[in-house]
């Protein structure tokens, strides 16, 4: 497995030709490609890679709240979808795996560690959020898809309520023939029309903008399916993340974002956004909260 380490950021390309790019900022995943090179996440081309604002593409990741949370005090003065997205993480190192077998490296795979704690935040942050955590975010790259899981332990000495959601863009090429299924027969906050609660039934289809909170009747062991023009496009497997957000801002939300380009490149992802944002996980003094997807195709 080839490691590069540079330029704020962190690649690994399998023997196979798989591939994985993650900033440092924000741990932010912008890159993953297939054996052929082919980009399976969406990354506006006006995304801002500097950290001066969370990145418009590929996984950001959403901790301590998802959205904002004006009535609950303890995260009220946070910006939208929290700090991690916004904090620049460490990276802690690579695990890789290479084929039991000396002739063959096909089953190579790497797994990339990434860390951020309390103690490495900036000062203004931790003026907002006062708690003592820490986390370690790990991407793991194998030949048949991509997992991003993440560990939050509370080291403090007060308790502390947290939202974490991984905010997937995937790349596709035409949202008209795309249908999600796996989130049938679900009840959804709908947060299009004033966050009203609505039941769906059969597959969901994008025909505007689209934000919807599910909660999969089906429960996370069961994947959540993207299909474009009736073959399957992606799959979705959680661990311990019972929500699901879907969005696509459509060409108006689409058109009013400075860093999103091209413009109709809302055509061409579909956020499907594995999470535990309904409520708020608890965490006392020593416990920790795991929480992970595996997105194949
Ligand atoms: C989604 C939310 O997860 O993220 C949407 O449900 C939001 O409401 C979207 O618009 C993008 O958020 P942001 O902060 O990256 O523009």
């Amino acid at each position: 497995v080839n490691i590069s380490h540079a330029n704020s950021r962190v690649s690994a390309v399998l023997p196979t030709g798989e591939s994985v790019e993650v900033l440092l900022f924000g741990a932010t995943v912008i890159s993953w490609k297939d054996r052929a090179g082919n980009e399976k996440l969406w990354l506006s081309d006006a995304a801002k890679l500097d950290g001066s604002k969370a990145v418009r593409g590929g996984i950001p990741l959403v901790f301590p709240v998802f959205g904002t949370a004006p009535d609950h005090a303890a995260t009220s003065k946070l910006p939208q979808h929290g700090f991690a997205r916004n904090s620049k993480w460490e990276f802690l190192g690579k695990s890789s795996s290479e084929s039991a077998s000396s002739t063959s490296h096909s089953d190579a795979s790497v797994k990339l560690d990434f860390g951020l704690s309390s103690a490495t935040l900036d000062e203004k942050t931790k003026g907002l959020w006062p708690y003592t955590f820490s986390a370690i975010y790990s991407v793991t790259l194998t030949p048949e898809g991509l997992s991003t899981g993440i560990v939050i332990t509370n080291d403090g000495k007060e308790p502390f309520d947290c939202q974490v959601l991984l905010h997937t863009y995937l790349r596709i090429n035409d949202i008209t023939k795309v249908k999600i299924t796996g989130l049938e027969d679900s009840k959804y906050i709908d947060k299009v029309v004033g966050a009203q609660t609505k039941s769906q039934s059969g597959a969901v289809t994008i025909t505007g903008e689209t934000d919807r909170v599910y909660t999969p009747a089906k429960g996370p062991s069961s994947p959540v399916v993207v299909t474009e023009g009736g073959s399957n496009a992606f799959s979705i497997m959680r661990d311990n993340l019972k929500d699901v957000v879907v969005w696509n801002p459509w060409a108006e939300k689409a058109a009013g974002m400075g860093d999103f380009e091209p413009k109709s490149g809302f055509k061409n992802m579909i956020c499907v956004e594995a999470g535990s944002v309904r409520s708020w996980t608890s965490l006392e003094t020593g416990d920790a909260f795991e929480g992970a997807q595996t997105l194949s195709y």
